[in-house]
This record gives structure tokens, sequence and C-alpha cells, in this order.
């Protein structure tokens, strides 16, 4: 009997490990012949850890186990799928994943994903053998085709952009993976590169035959050790299969990769800090132009992508770009990874074609709020995103949509607070991130950011009021067109909407303090 128990960090927060010793401890005990696989999390956290028994009904799922249910599981029967209260059923059949549309994130959760031969047979590495048989531009028309857009959060065209690289001048180009994902409520990255490290793998190798690369980086954050392993072990494999190094899955091509951990920094998921922390500097955004794609990595054009993007790539090439265009709506093609965290009952990973809407997301997935209060507001987009009111959660997931109203979509993480929720204090905490969090390079984000607390705070203290909002509001400003960068330029986004959906909460501050 094979049982899977995710090794995925959000599984080994709440007891994986143990639960897994104990299965396997029961199991010699009884003499029981077990195997036990590690996979990856499915992305339904409230029901972690989620185990999987593999029977001839296919794979029941029950949850959440923790260690001390287990002699109990065994008794009634769990290995064959025998009836329990933490039994779910067939785990396809869960509705939060049964509704989805899994492109990127297909086999995260499904697979060991350190198990290559299991990565092969479920359809890994058929997108690098298809473009091994198609010239670069071939292979950036598809991805021009496709619409993918950068899923970072600044949506650019991902063939636009490759295409850029590909025609810059340079003996030497790179490609980095941009694993920095440090937006709150944001973990669809970290779910791919502990759940299914080949695709990233697989989508920057097709990105450097595209664009002509033969060196590859992860710019993976500090804070990702689970990730870091799986990604150390599964490029071993890859290499020792020879689908990285001199000769790319035989094809005479040369592609190395490696992973690069930063220090920490938030402002080092922007790319031209990223670039300058790579290069063992200090993580300080650097002026555009130039665009990396022509002068990045040791001055030399450089591919920066986020790890959504790169890891869609496999796909696109393996089942063509017309099956992943026409999902979408708008310019907004294919299907988005969205992260739903906060105050939410069924918090998790929820990949969906573009055009669903917030109130889809947050109460036929999310079920409402865990207080069981009414939802006041989302932050979509991290902790730069605006703050979406309750009444406009019939927006759909589109980016140009999303900006029409002054809001990101971002890398897709979305954050729910319920009608306890202080918005002035959350607008405070915009800016006191930002504080913390400036690189110091311009003076809107460095110097705005903290004297933007201080007036922040002469308002929650009631002090000349109706004066420091209007100073507020224009400082906003400011930085919004001033700044160097997106960390700086976005800031005021969720102060601004803070203010603007829910003025009460900054006049109720005042009045407490008075
Ligand atoms: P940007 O719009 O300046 O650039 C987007 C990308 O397109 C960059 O890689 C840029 O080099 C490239 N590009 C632009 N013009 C090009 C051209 N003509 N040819 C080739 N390439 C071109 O946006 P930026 O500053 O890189 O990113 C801002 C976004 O980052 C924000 O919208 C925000 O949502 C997102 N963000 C994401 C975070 C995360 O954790 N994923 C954290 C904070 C912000
Ligand atoms: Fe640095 Fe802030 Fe300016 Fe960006 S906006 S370059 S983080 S000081």
């Amino acid at each position: 009997v094979t049982v899977y128990v995710p090794r995925d960090s959000s599984a080994l927060a709440v007891g994986a490990e143990a639960l897994a010793e104990a299965i396997q401890r029961e199991a010699a005990q009884r003499g029981v012949d077990l195997r036990l696989a590690r996979n990856g999390s499915r992305g339904l956290f409230w029901l972690e850890p989620l185990v999987e028994v593999v029977t001839l009904a296919g794979r029941i799922a029950y949850g959440p186990v923790q260690a001390q249910d287990v002699p109990e599981l065994f008794d009634a029967g769990f290995l064959a799928g025998g009836a329990h209260p933490t039994r779910l059923g067939p785990i396809e059949q869960i509705p939060y994943l049964q509704r989805q549309q899994r492109l990127t994130c297909a086999r995260v959760g499904l697979i060991d994903p350190l198990d290559l031969d299991d990565y092969l047979a479920h359809g890994g590495y058929r997108g690098l053998h298809r473009a091994l048989e198609h010239t670069p531009e071939e292979i950036i028309a598809a991805i021009t085709a496709s619409g993918l857009r950068g899923r970072g959060g600044a949506a650019f065209p991902a063939g636009i952009k490759w295409n850029t690289v590909r025609e810059a001048p340079g003996d030497v180009k790179y490609i980095v993976g941009n694993a920095d994902e440090g937006d709150s409520g944001s973990f669809a990255d970290r779910l791919i590169m502990e759940g299914d490290p080949f695709a990233l793998i697989e989508g920057m190798t097709i990105a450097a035959l595209a664009v002509g690369a033969t060196q590859g980086y992860i710019y993976l954050r500090v804070e990702y050790p689970h990730a870091h392993a799986t990604l150390e072990r599964a490029l071993a494999t890859a290499y020792r299969a020879g689908y990285l190094g001199a000769d790319v899955a035989g094809s005479g091509k040369r592609f190395d990769l490696e992973v690069r951990l930063g220090a920490g920094a938030y402002v080092c998921g922007e790319e031209t800090a990223l670039l300058e922390s790579l290069e063992g500097k200090r993580g300080i955004v650097r002026s555009k132009p130039p665009l990396p794609a022509l002068r990045g990595l040791f001055g030399q054009p450089t591919l920066v992508n986020n790890v959504l993007t790169l890891a869609t790539v496999p796909y696109i090439l393996a089942e063509g770009a017309e099956a992943y265009q026409q999902l979408g709506t708008g310019r907004s093609r294919g299907t988005l990874p969205i992260q739903l965290a906060g105050n939410i009952a069924r918090p998790g990973l929820i990949e969906q074609p573009f055009g669903i809407s917030l109130r889809e997301i947050l109460y036929d997935y999310g079920g409402g709020s865990a207080t069981g209060r009414p939802l006041r507001a989302v932050q979509v987009g991290g902790p730069l995103g605006a703050y979406v009111p309750a009444a406009h959660f019939d927006l759909p997931l589109d980016y140009e949509v999303f900006a029409a109203q002054g809001a990101v979509l971002g890398h897709g993480s979305i954050v729910a607070f319920d009608d306890t929720v202080d918005m002035a204090r959350m607008a405070r905490h915009a800016l006191a991130f930002c504080a913390a969090e400036s690189c110091g390079k311009c003076t809107p984000c460095r110097l705005g950011s903290t004297r933007g607390v201080e007036v922040m705070d002469d308002v929650l203290a009631g002090r000349q009021v109706e004066a420091k909002l209007a100073l507020l509001r224009d400082l906003g400003e400011t930085m919004r067109l001033g700044s160097l960068c997106a960390l700086g330029g976005m800031t005021p986004y969720p102060v601004l909407s803070a203010l603007e959906h829910f003025p009460e909460d900054f006049t109720a501050a005042a009045a407490r303090s008075r």
C-alpha cells in the first residue's frame, strides 16, 4: 500500500513529520507492508496534514490528521480507504480541488517532487522535448501566442521580454528565476518549488534554449529552507539524468542552473536589486534603462522571470499556445494560481482562469471568514496592493479591470479581513513596512515613508486631522509618481484605498484619541 504524506512547509508546520513517522511505526508494529511517499501540498491548507492512501478506487484523502490519530486510522482500515471521521473521500472529488483548472500547478501535491520518473510519468519534460524540435524563434512565438504575461505582478508580456533578450547582443546571457516571494499571503512559488521543482527547472531550460542563455540562477529567499533543500536535490537529479549540463537532453546545448539565497530583504524581489544581490552586492535598486533584458547580471542580457511564469512554460510548449490562450478574459490569458489567506475559513491555492470574481474565491472556495463574521475587505497583490471593499467583491480577476479600479492583481495573493479590522491601522502598517524595507536610493520613498508614518500617527492621535489627511494624499501622490521602483511607488495604494473606502476608520481613530 502506498500512503502519501506531504513534506511541504505548510504541512510540516502542523505536524506532518510526526505523522509520517507515526504511520511508519504503526505499520511496522502491525507487520503491514507500506510505502510512505512524500508529496507536495495540494494547497488545501485547512485540511493539512492531508494524508492520501492509494486504493483500487483511487487516492482516498484523510485530513486533518495528527500523529495521535494513527492507531485509530489503522483500526478503521484506512489503508483500504475505510471510514473514519477524518475521511474526505477521493481527493479529486473534493469540490475545492475538483472545480479548479490546474495547469501551472497540475502536479503539485500529486507527485513525489523528488522522483524524476514520477515527473516524467505525469507529462514532465514533454515541453522541453517539444521545444527541442523547434527553433528559438518558434519557441518565443509560442510563448507570445499563448498570451502569457509576467506573473510576478507587473504582467509584462513574456514573449516580448524573451525576444528582447534573444536579440540583445552579448556573448553570455543569463536566466534568473525570481523566487524571492516576499508578498504577504503569497505562497504559490513555494508550493511549486517544494511540490514540483522540475517544472521550474524545465521552464528555465526551455527559456534558456529560446533566448540563448547558458547559465541560470534561481534567486531564492532564505526564509524557504524546505524549498531550498528540494531544489538542490532536484537539480542534482536533473544533472545526473542529463537534463542539465553540457548536453541538455542529448541536444548538444549547454545549460547550467544553480540556486542562490537572498538575505531577507523585500526589495530584492525587485529585479534590479535582485541582480545587485546576485552579484554579491547590497540589494539596491538600479535605474532603468538599461533594462535587465539588455544589460542585466554582470552587465549581460538577462531574462528575469517569476517562478510562476517559468513554471507555466512547460505546459504551453507541451499542450500548445492555443490551449493556454483560449482560457481567461480580456488581455489576461490563461490561468492564475490564486493564493487565498488571512481571515478565511478555507485558505489555500486556487488555480483558475482569469475572470473568476473575488466573491467566488472568497465564498465558494474560501467559505467566508474563519471567524464567521462578515468579510469587510481584502488586500490583493501583497502588502502594497490596494484594499478592496466588500462592495467591489464582484470584480473579476483581470489585470486591466483591477488597474481601472486603482488596484493590482500582483502575484495573485488575496488576504481577507473581517469587520473587526481597523483600516487606519492597516494604512499605517503599509507606510511602516515601506520605511523598514526601503532600499534608500530615492528620496520620495526613503523620506516619504518615514514622514508618512509620522503624519499618520498625527491623524490617529486626532491632531489637525483634515490638514494631515490632505498632506498624506499629497505625499502619496509624490511617492506614486516620484519613486524609482514599485516599492515606494505602490505604498500609496493601500494607504489611499483605505482612506477612500473606509474614511470612517480614520475619523473614529481620531475621535477616540481626542
Ligand atoms: P515593470 O513594469 O517596470 O517591468 C516589468 C518587467 O518587464 C521587468 O522585468 C522589465 O525589465 C520588463 N520590461 C519592461 N519593458 C520592457 C521592454 N520594452 N522589453 C523587455 N522587457 C521589458 O515592473 P517591475 O518594477 O519589474 O515590477 C513591479 C511589479 O512587481 C508590481 O506591479 C508588483 O505587483 C510586483 N511586485 C511583486 C512582488 C512579489 O513578491 N511577487 C513584490 C512586490 C511587487
Ligand atoms: Fe529604493 Fe524605495 Fe526608491 Fe525603490 S522606491 S529605489 S525601494 S528608495
